[in-house]
């Protein structure tokens, strides 16, 4: 397909292919090894509308790695504060020539609507609360890495701020089609009962959420997007939902702990375990450039053969 919008979008046989190139890219990326040729003379635009660390980065290094050009522009950057529209801007960014947009924008459905307005792929570096399917994809392909390739019946338990977060929602979607079973667990306010829709349980008990986990994906409360005062404070839910060493007992012994970052140490998770032999934390960072070299090469081998046709 042209674009990567979303993990709804992709079938099971798709996210393999993503795994598989990825596996066949990650050796390319210790320091010994040359630049691969395969995107030269492209050019690739990453439009971050919202703050970024990991998720920039690993594009950019990614692009770069596969010899492409890469040019990043962020939001209050770009005539987009003088009033100039998404799609206006999108065009114009076709329209210089570029190959590939990568965006990240504060309201949910941004990326579809762009991949709509243009003819070269649009890759989603997450909008707003929706999807975040690189981040998935590379969460996904660390528990392969670690737990094995076949998820089916792998227990995963999603902590933190649900309602707000991209990154669980393309999890679950991601974890769903890849047979694992996924429990959401937090505060009720923040991991309501409705999410069993989408084929997961939510408990609101830290014990059970944790006891038969073979992995515990963490998430940051993201308080710049509660407008809402029922929401618990950074205190609250620290007491109540915080991962420290006497709750991190509760897990089974092999169990992994993720994060997508940034993390905020002390609050979701000990800073103690955030560094321990558990956590998986920065080799997921390693990975979103091996994915990440995967989703650009699948995008753009798409849209060359597409132009072909
Ligand atoms: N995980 C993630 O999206 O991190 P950044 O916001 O730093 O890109």
């Amino acid at each position: 397909r042209k674009d990567l919008v979303g993990i709804e979008d992709l079938s099971r046989e798709e996210l393999e292919m993503i795994y598989a190139k990825a596996e066949e890219l990650k050796p390319t990326l210790k320091r010994s090894q040359k630049k691969q040729p395969i995107l030269r003379g492209y050019t690739v635009v990453n439009l971050f509308m919202e703050p970024s660390t990991r998720t920039r980065l690993a594009f950019e290094i990614a692009a770069t790695r596969l010899s492409a050009d890469v040019i990043t522009v962020s939001g209050n950057a770009s005539s987009l504060v003088k009033g100039e529209s998404l799609r206006d801007t999108a065009m114009n960014i076709q329209a210089l020539n570029a190959d590939i947009i990568i965006m990240r924008h504060s309201a949910a459905g941004s990326a579809r609507y762009l991949s709509r307005c243009i003819d070269i792929p649009v890759i989603n570096a997450g909008d707003g609360a929706h999807e975040h399917p690189t981040q998935a994809l590379l969460d996904t392909f660390t528990l392969r890495e670690k737990l094995g390739k076949d998820l089916r019946g792998v227990k995963v338990t999603i902590l933190g701020d649900i309602l707000f977060s991209r990154v669980a929602r393309s999890n679950i979607w991601a974890l769903r089609k890849l047979g694992a079973e996924v429990t959401l667990a937090g505060p009720s306010t923040l991991v309501p009962k409705q999410f069993e829709h989408f084929g997961v349980t939510v408990i609101h008990d830290l014990r059970e959420a944790l006891r038969d986990a073979d992995a515990v994906m963490l998430l940051r409360i993201q308080h710049e997007r509660q407008s809402s005062t029922h929401f618990p404070s950074l205190g609250e839910y620290t007491s109540m939902f915080g991962l420290n060493e006497k709750r991190a007992n509760w897990l089974k012994p092999g169990a992994i702990i993720m994060h997508p970052g940034p993390i905020n140490r002390g609050v979701e998770l000990d800073s103690v375990l955030a560094d321990s032999k558990r956590s998986v934390i920065l080799e997921q960072v390693t990975n979103g450039i091996a994915v990440r070299m995967a989703v650009l090469y699948l995008c753009a081998h798409y849209a060359a053969k597409h132009r072909l046709a």
